[in-house]
Parts: structure tokens; sequence; C-alpha cells
């Protein structure tokens, strides 16, 4: 940390021939930066911008000219000497972080990679007027950026947003813009929830019948779970994604610097692929997809028909996304039919295995065993502590940080996603005219408390916590503009969590953090988010 501010310090003064005035303006950007000094005076933007980027930070310069274009304003390549904004390396720079110094002239951007460049370009992003988020052809003469030094970089490196699918589809534009807001909050994983017992969303060309058949439901259930009678409403319900769709919304990431996380899940929640393949359950029975929400007991059988089409699934998925994870869920698999089943039983025997937790252990570490050959690394929620982690999973702690507690102890790698701060299916308000939610209580000033850090790990465990990420579990959001209402504003909260860190002084902090949020709605109304009017005030 010292070193960062003596870094600082020598931006400061590097940057101090004139002699510069200090603003009291406070900005509006979330997430906040670690270190920012707002000066006197202001940088005016030219319709043509003379710009200088050194090689490899070409993610950076090309969303900023596709962002600006959109205005009419245009980067024109320059020499260094000649150019007002330059992009420059500085491998003395944390790792993602990076240093914004805009003075008069001059728009200085230093990084130590391309995600480093990146993110300084989404803080000039959320430096420049909201009015630039729309389409406007003709630039405004008057564009102007506050002056400033930034020193900035995440505390954590897994900054994530997941989203069910399965539950409700959505088609691929909103799933690019959803990509689009975690690039904007400088989120860098895209969790995508894409099979579940209420459908299944990937195509794959080996197995046509899960999106023929698993893809598509009978009907949708009406209301909340708890009503009774229970309705339906009677329509057939579905939707997937074909390979080629996935390409693109992967190559549309990645020019956002998203890593997507697919996730496909086993052995529970898979009705919906055994009722295309009943082969694959440990009955053999035939079962529609699962048209109510909840648990449910058809899980696959660990049987060699299994294993081959989970490996045949897995070998199409992992050519169509270039990230590291794969999520093999591993969530609420009840046992039930493990138990009766002749075959699992046998197997229990053969293995020398004490029962069905470690019959899923073995489950689990067997995908895990071959998606390492294809040079991946596995994610499960935390349920695959029981009966014993494999050997290099990474565990999503999602029933409290306690699974992810144990997991850093086993010195396994953790992603936070506690129902108690980060479930985003959960009411965000006690207002009695909230729209339906599956329950729970996850306030804004909740998801801005949260500490992915637990107190009970040593300082040596603490680097196994990657950081936390934000679920979206969807039988309760039917729509895009629900989806939207349920993410925003806890969104901005997660953000700063990951990105700044969590609070240190909580009362300030997130006093400080809702006034840039009442700011940052005037963004979020140009681009037309539909966030819920809870801001912090309920
Ligand atoms: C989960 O919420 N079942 C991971
Ligand atoms: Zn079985």
């Amino acid at each position: 940390m010292q070193k960062l501010f003596l870094l600082s310090f020598l931006i400061l003064f590097s940057c101090g021939e004139k002699e510069k005035e200090l603003s009291n303006e406070t900005l509006t950007l979330i997430p906040e930066p670690q270190e920012i000094t707002v000066y006197k005076g202001a940088h005016t933007l030219h319709k043509t911008i003379p710009f200088y980027a050194e090689e490899g930070f070409e993610l950076a310069s090309n969303f900023l000219s596709e962002y600006l274009q959109r205005s009419g304003f245009s980067l024109q390549n320059n020499r260094e000497n000649d150019a007002q904004f330059i992009i420059k390396k500085d491998s003395l720079l944390p790792k993602e972080g990076y240093t914004l110094s805009v003075n008069e002239d001059i728009i200085l951007l230093k990084a130590k990679d391309a995600s480093g460049a990146f993110y300084g370009v989404q803080t000039v992003r959320q430096l420049l007027p909201v009015s630039l988020e729309q389409l406007n052809s003709s630039p405004n003469p008057t564009t102007t950026l506050p002056l400033v030094d930034i020193v900035d970089f995440p505390k954590f490196p897994y900054r994530g947003m997941h989203l069910d699918v399965s539950r409700h589809f959505f088609d691929k534009e909103f799933v690019k813009k959803y990509i689009s807001y975690l690039a904007m909050l400088k989120m860098n994983y895209f969790h995508w929830h894409l099979t579940e017992d209420q459908g299944w969303r990937i195509e794959i060309k080996k197995y046509p019948k899960l999106t023929t058949h698993s893809a598509f439901r009978n009907e949708t259930l009406i209301g909340h779970y708890s009503e009774t009678p229970q309705q339906f409403d009677g329509e057939r319900y579905g939707g997937f994604y074909t390979q080629e769709d996935i390409k693109e919304i992967v190559a549309y990431a990645q020019k956002l610097n998203i890593t997507i996380i697919p996730e496909i899940e086993m052995p529970g929640h898979a009705q919906a692929a055994i009722s295309a393949y009943p082969e694959l359950g440990c009955t053999g029975e035939s079962i529609p997809v699962a048209t109510l929400w909840g648990v449910f007991e058809d899980i696959y059988c660990p049987k060699e028909e299994t294993f081959a089409f989970l490996e045949e699934v897995l070998t199409e998925v992992v050519t169509l996304f270039p990230g590291e994870y794969i999520h093999i869920g591993g969530d609420e698999a009840p046992k039930a039919h493990w138990e009766n089943c002749s075959h699992c039983q046998a197997l229990i025997k053969k293995e020398g295995l004490k029962d069905e937790h470690e019959l899923q252990s073995y489950f689990i570490t067997r995908i895990e065993k071959f998606l390492n050959s294809k040079g991946k690394k596995i994610i499960g929620w935390d349920e695959i502590l029981e009966g014993g982690l494999a050997p290099n999973a990474t565990v999503m702690s999602w029933r409290s940080t306690e699974g992810g507690i144990a997991a850093a102890k086993q010195k396994h790698n953790v992603i936070m996603t506690p129902g108690s701060h980060c479930y985003f299916d959960h009411y965000q308000s006690k207002n009695e005219n909230e729209p339906l939610a599956i329950g729970g209580f996850t306030s804004l000033e909740k998801v801005y408390s949260f500490n992915p850090i637990p107190a009970e790990l040593s300082e040596e465990e603490v680097q196994y916590i990657l950081g936390a990420q934000g679920n979206v579990w969807t039988e309760y959001m039917k729509t895009e503009d629900k989806v939207e209402y349920m993410v925003f504003p806890r969104i901005l909260a997660l953000s700063e969590v990951d990105w700044k860190g969590p609070s240190k002084e909580f009362e300030k902090d997130y006093a400080d953090f809702k006034q840039r949020l009442k700011a940052f709605t005037e963004r979020m109304d140009v681009l037309k988010i539909n966030y819920a009017p809870h801001l912090g005030e309920e």
C-alpha cells in the first residue's frame, strides 16, 4: 500500500507543472476509485481527439473509440508527443490497476495490463456527461471532463454476477445488455446458469433433444410457490441459445473484458435433461420438464452412460467458452434415488465409499478430472464440500459463508455468494407494494455492508477468497424489466464491495455511496435501466 501512496505522490508531482487548485466537487463514480483528487478546471474534449496508445491496449482503445463515436467524437491516431489522450504501460501498477491523470491539455491513462486500461476507460466514461450514453450524432462543443488524478485497482480478482436463464429465458440481446452493465461497473465474470429442471438452454449438437425437448416446459406456475391451490398458466414456455448465439455473446463479452462461466448443473437440477434422455436417471422412467419451482429428486445416475453423456456435452461446452472455469453446479441434489438404485449402491461398494455424499464427491471428482484434462477448472456450489472436495475445485459459498470458510481452510479458492447479502432474487424493500419475489430480505444497505472476507480466516487463508458475486435466480422474474428491477441498484453496491473493498467506516461510506447513487440514476435513466426506487431511503 505504501508503494501506492508513493506512486500517487509522484503522479501528483509530475503533473504539477502548473499549480493545480483542489476542487471540492464530488464525482459520482461507481465503484469508487481507491484514491481520487479533483482539481478546479476542466478538460474540453475536441471533436477529433489526437490519440496514442501503446501496443496491448486495443481492448481499451476500441471501447473508447466506439463509445465516443456514437456521440460524434473520434479518436485520431497520432504520435505520443502530439496526442491529447494517451494510454501507456506502467508495469509497476497492480494487476488490473490504472492511473488516470486529466489536466487541461492531456488525458493520461497508465495501466499494467489490458484490463487496467479498460477499467481506466470505464472511469473516463463515468467522468463524461451522461448524455454520451445516448446515440447522438452531433458532438456537444462543450463536452468536458473534470481535472483529476486517480489511482485505482481492484480489491478482489473475481467480481461477478450470475443470471439464471432457465427458470425464465432471456434472449441474446438482453444477455448482452446485462454483460454491458457488468463491464460499466468494472466486474469481470458473468456466471451464466444454462441448465435446470425447468429448461435446458444451450444447444448441444450431439444431443438434439436437449433443445427440441428439454428447452421447453408445458406450463409455468402462476404466483408464488406457497400459494394454495397452486395454479399453472397452461402455456408451453421455453427457448435456447444456438451455438452461434453463444459464440456471438462470448465475442461480445470479450470486447468488454468479461469472462463467461457457463454452468452445466450436475448431478441435481437435471430433470429437463433426464426428461429427454430418461436413461440418464436412476429409474429410467419418463418424466416431464419441471413446471414447478424447487428441488427435484430426479438427478443423474452415476453410470458410465451418464458420464459419457456429460463428457460429450462438456466437450462442446469447452470449445464454446474460452474462459478457464466451468461451473458444474453440485447444489441441491437429493439422494433418495441413489439410495434406492442398485447401480448406485453397487458403485458405492465397489469404490469403497461411505455413503451417497461420497458418491457425489466421486461424481464431481470424475468430472473435474475430465475438465482439468481439457485445461479447465471447475467451480461448484458449496455442497461439493460434502463427501470431500474435488482436488482443484473452487467453491461458491451460497448457503452462508461457512462453506467458503471451510474451503479456504482446505486451501481451495472461494467465491462468496451468501444468500444473506448476495441473492438479488430476495426482496429489497419491506414496501407492501413490492413486486413478487421468492422471499428473504436483502436491502441495498445489506449488500453494501458485505465483507467477503470472514473474520474466521487467517491472513494466509484470506488469499483464497477471490471475491463476491450477486446471484439472480429468475423463478419470479418473467421479464427483462423485472430482472433489471431486482438487480439495480443492488449491483452498484456489490460492484463497490468487489472493486473498492468492504467498507471500513460503514456509516460514512454508505452515506457517501447513497449520494453518488442518487446522481448515478441519471446515467441509469439515459441507459433506460429499470432500477428499483429503493436508493437506500426505504
Ligand atoms: C442455489 O441457490 N441453489 C445455489
Ligand atoms: Zn442410480
